[in-house]
Parts: structure tokens; C-alpha cells; sequence
């Protein structure tokens, strides 16, 4: 996993429930790394299921609602990655569409080392939206926060539900 995701996790949690949470969490969770991060580097996403995890118990928040949240805060950052990738796209379903032809293919140009989860279009309405994540990762609720925070980005209103299917998770999203 890229280093941007643990870097804005840490400007999250320093943000929202101060830098001494920050401190706590890295002396607190076990870390190969030992928190020195830097937004380029590539890290084990075990790492930061065990930073969420301890998040968890620290605040009492469930584990998919922390998840949830971060990924809300986490998408106008990744955004500011390549804004001009973003800015082809008018409204949320029609960037959802190219999350995976379009948005995660430049990542992986970007970062050859990137870890990207799969999504499949399951069905597409005006006003409905089905996609399939698929990913060797349980990062679900880290998609439905970043789905919500793309759709803040389009100032849209939009409820979004998550079933798991097997192996993979369908995500619904109505606007
Ligand atoms: C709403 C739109 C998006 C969704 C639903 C989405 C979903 C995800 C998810 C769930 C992951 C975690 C990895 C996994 O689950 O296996 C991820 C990773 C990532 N995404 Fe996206 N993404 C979106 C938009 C973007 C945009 C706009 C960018 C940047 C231009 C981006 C860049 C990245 C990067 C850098 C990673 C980390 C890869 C790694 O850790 O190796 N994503 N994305």
C-alpha cells in the first residue's frame, strides 16, 4: 500500500482527535515500519488494518465506520494527485464508470507498485449505480467513504448500500 494512504491517515486522526492519538497509535501498534512513512514508499496494508484496528479500541468508533471516514477525508487528496484526471469527469457516476479504466490504469502508471482493487460495473440506471469491488484487500468500507467523498467533491447527494457477495462486495449507490 502507498505511503500517501498512511501519511493522510496520520493527518487525519491528528486533525480530528489530536497529534497525541497520533503518538499513542504508533507506540502502541505493532509496526515493521515503526511509523516512519513517507508518501512514496510502499508499506504492508496489514499495517494499516492494525493502526484502524487499534484506532478502534481506542475510540470505541467500529472498524468500517473509521474506514468509512477516512476515506471521505482521503479523496480530495488523492484528487490533488492528478486534478487534471479529475477534471475530465462532470458529476459521480460518470467518474465511478472510470475509476478502474481510466483513474486506477494512470495510478498504476504513476505508481508501478501500486495495489488496486477491481471494480465491475454490475448495472447502471440514471439514478442507480452498481459496482462490484473486488480486491485481495478488505478495503469495502474504504471505497464506500471514498465514493461518498467523490460525491462531495460534485456537491451530490447520494446513499450508498454494501452487501458481501463471496469473495467480493456489491456497493449500490443511489443519487
Ligand atoms: C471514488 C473513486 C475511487 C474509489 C472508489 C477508489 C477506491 C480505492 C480503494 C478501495 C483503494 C484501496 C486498495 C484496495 O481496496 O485494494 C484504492 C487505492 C488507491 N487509489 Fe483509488 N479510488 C478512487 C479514486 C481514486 C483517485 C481519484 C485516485 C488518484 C488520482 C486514486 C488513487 C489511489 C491510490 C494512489 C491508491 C493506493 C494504492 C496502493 O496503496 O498501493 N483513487 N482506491
Amino acid at each position: 500500500m502507498k505511503g500517501i494512504v498512511f501519511t493522510e491517515f496520520f493527518e487525519m486522526v491528528e486533525e480530528q482527535l489530536g497529534f497525541e492519538l497520533v503518538d499513542k497509535l504508533i507506540d502502541e501498534t505493532e509496526l515493521k515500519t515503526a511509523g516512519s512513512y513517507t508518501s512514496v514508499g510502499t508499506y504492508d496494508h496489514r499495517e494499516l488494518l492494525a493502526l484502524v484496528s487499534n484506532l478502534h479500541k481506542f475510540t470505541n468508533i467500529p472498524v468500517n465506520e473509521l474506514l468509512e471516514n477516512y476515506g471521505q477525508y482521503l479523496f480530495p487528496r488523492l484528487a490533488d494527485i492528478a486534478p487534471e484526471l479529475i477534471n475530465k469527469f462532470e458529476n459521480l457516476f460518470d467518474l465511478l464508470l472510470a475509476v478502474d479504466s481510466i483513474i486506477h490504469v494512470e495510478v498504476q502508471k504513476l505508481y508501478p507498485d501500486a495495489e488496486l482493487p477491481k471494480f465491475t460495473t454490475a448495472s447502471h440506471k440514471d439514478n442507480e449505480l452498481k459496482l462490484i469491488y473486488s480486491s485481495c484487500r478488505p478495503f469495502a468500507y474504504l471505497a464506500k467513504g471514498l465514493i461518498l467523498g467523490c460525491a462531495q467533491y460534485y456537491d451530490e447527494q447520494v446513499s450508498i448500500n454494501i452487501e458481501n457477495m463471496h469473495k467480493d462486495t456489491l456497493i449500490t449507490v443511489v443519487r
